[in-house]
């Protein structure tokens, strides 16, 4: 459930008209409900509050600022994948020591600066990452948490491009070599063993690929217990789906109630590191119909967002929902392509649908909240769109419309 209703014939973001906040800020614009990504913070922390655990946000789905101060002050640990965001979590107010850093190649500055703060522990995907970390602890006199990121080596029946837990994808270490690779870790004077980690895939829509993977982690989890490794730990990573169309993704509740089952009574941690299911249905993408253009084959509504501000149609060809912010009956229903200013074919938002659309209406993409900002670029030198957050009846700038000067700012000429 998310903060994004109809009221008296038009969609609000909490207490406000998104036609407000269009009139006010422009379009193309962001917007975010910041009830939202509580409730679905708390949905998992809830849901978890019998055990021991830790929910940490993947800031990749969405690291404004204010996102992740709003769920820093639930108490939230994070999900990293590069200093950059360790910094972003910093400035946020985030606790480092609440802190995982994923990611396949680490660098060794990464890795000191993330040492220096603390983060609670690094999930190592590889054996030479294993030597790297070693080294670059040792340096510091410090030793490194660390977690092996293992690949159980099932399919996550998601789309190619997003799913990370099968035997040919470049990410973790295969669940046959663990043991030895935890035999290694162990050896080594600057690292301390502290959990396991997967993280199969993302928009999984079912809990059985999950139990798959904790099944084969648990066996790995006690045959290292015979080994005399002793693992604190167990993080499942993200990768809960959401409703995009018509998917029926698990609630967080029933995907915890499922794993807590499987765990019975043992004393393991659990972490998990959702990052979708908290914010994609917490925020909109507002667009305005700048022209309507009925050809032969397609009717076109241009709008003033592109693939540039929201490109998972384009790369994925995922499915978003589109709707009317002011929905108005006094024009014909029609079919529209919905397709934005960049010279690409494959600029749309959404094909085929069934909308009454008229030039200067108001368009809300829904489910933008995770992996739309973030992935936006400045193609065809586009300024890119704010971002703003709802509060009730507050909205608040939280990342300002970019300009042209901020553009070109690092850029120059070649000499005279
Ligand atoms: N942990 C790790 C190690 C990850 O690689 C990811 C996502 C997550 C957690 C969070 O997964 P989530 O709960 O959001 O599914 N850009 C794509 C999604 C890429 C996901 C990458 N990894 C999209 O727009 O669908």
């Amino acid at each position: 459930m998310d903060h994004f209703n109809y009221r008296n014939g038009e969609l609000y973001a909490e207490e406000v008209p998104v036609s407000r906040i269009a009139e006010q800020f422009g379009t193309p614009a962001y917007v975010y409900s910041r009830a939202t990504l509580e409730r679905h913070y708390r949905a998992y922390d809830e849901a978890l509050s019998g055990r021991p655990h830790l929910v940490c946000y993947a800031v990749k789905a969405n690291s404004n600022l204010a996102v992740l101060n709003v769920l820093a002050r639930l108490g939230a640990g994070f999900d990293i994948v590069s200093a950059g965001e360790l910094e972003r979590v910093l400035r946020a107010g985030g606790d480092p020591g609440k802190v995982v850093f994923s990611g396949v190649g680490k660098q060794e500055w990464e890795m000191r600066r993330a040492l220096e703060v603390g983060v609670r522990c690094f999930n190592v995907e590889s054996d030479t990452e294993l030597d790297r970390l070693n080294r670059v602890a040792g340096d510091l006199g410090v030793k490194a948490p660390i977690s092996l990121r293992v690949n159980p080596d099932v399919d996550a029946g998601t789309h190619p491009y997003i799913s990370t837990g099968l035997k040919e994808n470049k990410f973790g270490i295969d669940i046959a070599e663990a043991p030895a690779v935890y035999a290694r870790a162990a050896g080594m004077a600057n690292l301390e063993i502290h959990g396991v980690d997967c993280h199969i895939g993302s928009q999984l829509t079912s809990v059985s690929p999950f139990l798959d993977a904790l099944d084969r982690v648990l066996v790995l989890i006690d045959s290292l217990a015979e080994q005399g490794i002793e693992i604190r730990h167990l993080d499942m990573g993200g990768g809960l789906g959401v409703t995009y169309d018509q998917e029926q993704p698990p609630q967080p509740s029933e995907y915890v109630k499922a794993l807590a089952e499987r765990l019975g009574d043992r004393s393991l941690e659990l972490v998990l590191e959702p990052g979708r299911s908290i914010a994609a249905n917490a925020g909109i993408l507002v667009t305005r119909v700048e022209f309507l253009k009925c050809t032969e084959h397609h009717n076109f509504a241009i709008i003033d967002a592109a693939m540039n501000d929201l490109i998972r149609p384009a790369l994925y060809s995922a499915w978003q929902s589109i709707i009317p912010v002011q929905p108005r009956q006094d024009v014909e229903e029609k079919r529209w392509d919905l397709v934005g200013p960049v010279c690409e074919t494959g600029d749309f938002l959404g094909k085929n649908r069934e909308l009454r659309l008229q030039a200067g209406d108001l368009l809300a993409v829904r489910s933008a909240g995770a992996y739309g900002f973030v992935m936006s670029s400045n193609y065809n030198t586009r300024n890119r769109p704010p971002e703003l957050m709802v509060d009730g009846d507050q909205v608040h700038v939280v990342r300002r419309r970019e300009t042209l000067e901020d553009q070109l700012a690092p850029e120059c000429s070649l000499p005279e």
